[in-house]
Order: C-alpha cells, then structure tokens, then sequence
C-alpha cells in the first residue's frame, strides 16, 4: 500500500466491545500487516479458553499470560496487535505496549460497551449481577491508564469499522 507506515506495530488498546479485533483486522488487512489478538495468543499458549482461566485459575494468572503474549511480541515487526481490555493494569505491560509500536485507544459510549459484552458469556469480568455497575468502576480506574499507554484516542462512536480503521492508520502515519 502506498504511504504505509513502516512496518512496526500497531496496538489497539481500550475497554471490552470498543471493536478492537474488528478495526485491527481491517487495519492489518489495509496496511498488508500480520493480526494478532493477545487474547487469542492466550488461549493457544494456555490451551485454555480465557473463562476456564479465570474460574479455574485466577485472574492474576490470566494477567501473567497476558504479559508472556506481549513480551513474545518483542521482535516482530508489521502487525497489528488487538489487547486484552485489562491489559494497561500491569506496570510492565504498559511499557511493553509502547516498546512494541504505536498505541491507540479505542473508546465507546457506555451504553454500546454494555450491550455488547452481554452478547455472550466470554467475558468473566463482567458477568456479575449489575453488568453496568461493573463496568462504570472499571471504566473509572482503566481511563487514565488507558489515556497514559496511548498515542492517540479514537472515538468510535457513530464511526463504521471503516472509518475506525482509517483513522488509526492516519495516527499512526503521523507518528511513524
Ligand atoms: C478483559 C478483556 C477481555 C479479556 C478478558 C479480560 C478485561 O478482552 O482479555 O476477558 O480485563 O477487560 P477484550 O477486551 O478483547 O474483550
């Protein structure tokens, strides 16, 4: 693609339903870039799905696979990286994120993240009785470490997948 940025790494960061693995697909498929989802890296590497890993584990585990993904990632170039919402609560991670490349934050409306977490029972964090509830506190103690992990924030609100993807790209032109 013409005016691609070089090939380091972009990272999706931002809260459970912001569409990060949706807009990093596209993105990767934009910029002729590899896709990678830290979860799905998880998964594969754990043999376990990510529920399995919180009620049979902890989520202090899940963390600590988290962490091995990213640091995996170290010496690969050209992808796009699609993290974990929890992923900025580790200190490590977070310098990790901006080691690997450029960092966006995708953000939504509350409302858009609630109704589609509770499209299906993958996400352990938030299966408790007062879904909102529960994602008012995390949203509150994850914003500013989103804001302090990333290079930019995008608003996906009324954006397509489309629009999303394009305005990460156009961050990250200007950065690399
Ligand atoms: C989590 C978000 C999930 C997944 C796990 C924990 C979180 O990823 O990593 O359920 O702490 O916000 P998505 O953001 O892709 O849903």
């Amino acid at each position: 693609m013409d005016n691609a940025p070089a090939r380091q790494n972009i990272l999706l960061v931002g809260f459970m339903g912001c569409g990060k693995s949706a807009a990093g697909r596209l993105i990767a498929a934009k910029l002729g870039f590899q896709f990678v989802d830290t979860d799905r890296l998880v998964v594969r590497n754990t043999g376990l799905q990510i529920v399995e890993i919180f009620q049979k584990h902890s989520e202090a585990c899940f963390r600590d696979q988290e962490t091995l993904a990213l640091k995996s990632l170290r010496n690969h170039t050209g992808r796009v990286i699609a993290t974990g919402g929890g992923i900025v609560l580790r200190k490590t991670n977070a310098a990790l994120l901006r080691r690997l490349g450029f960092v966006a934050w995708l953000t939504a409306r509350e409302e858009v993240i609630l109704e589609r977490v509770l499209r299906n029972d993958k996400r352990p964090l938030v299966q408790t009785g007062t879904p909102r509830e529960t994602i008012r506190q995390l949203l509150a103690q994850r914003i500013p470490l989103y804001n302090a992990a990333a290079q930019c924030v995008i608003d996906t609100d009324g954006k397509t997948i489309q629009e999303v993807a394009d305005a990460v790209i156009f961050e990250a032109r200007r950065t690399f």
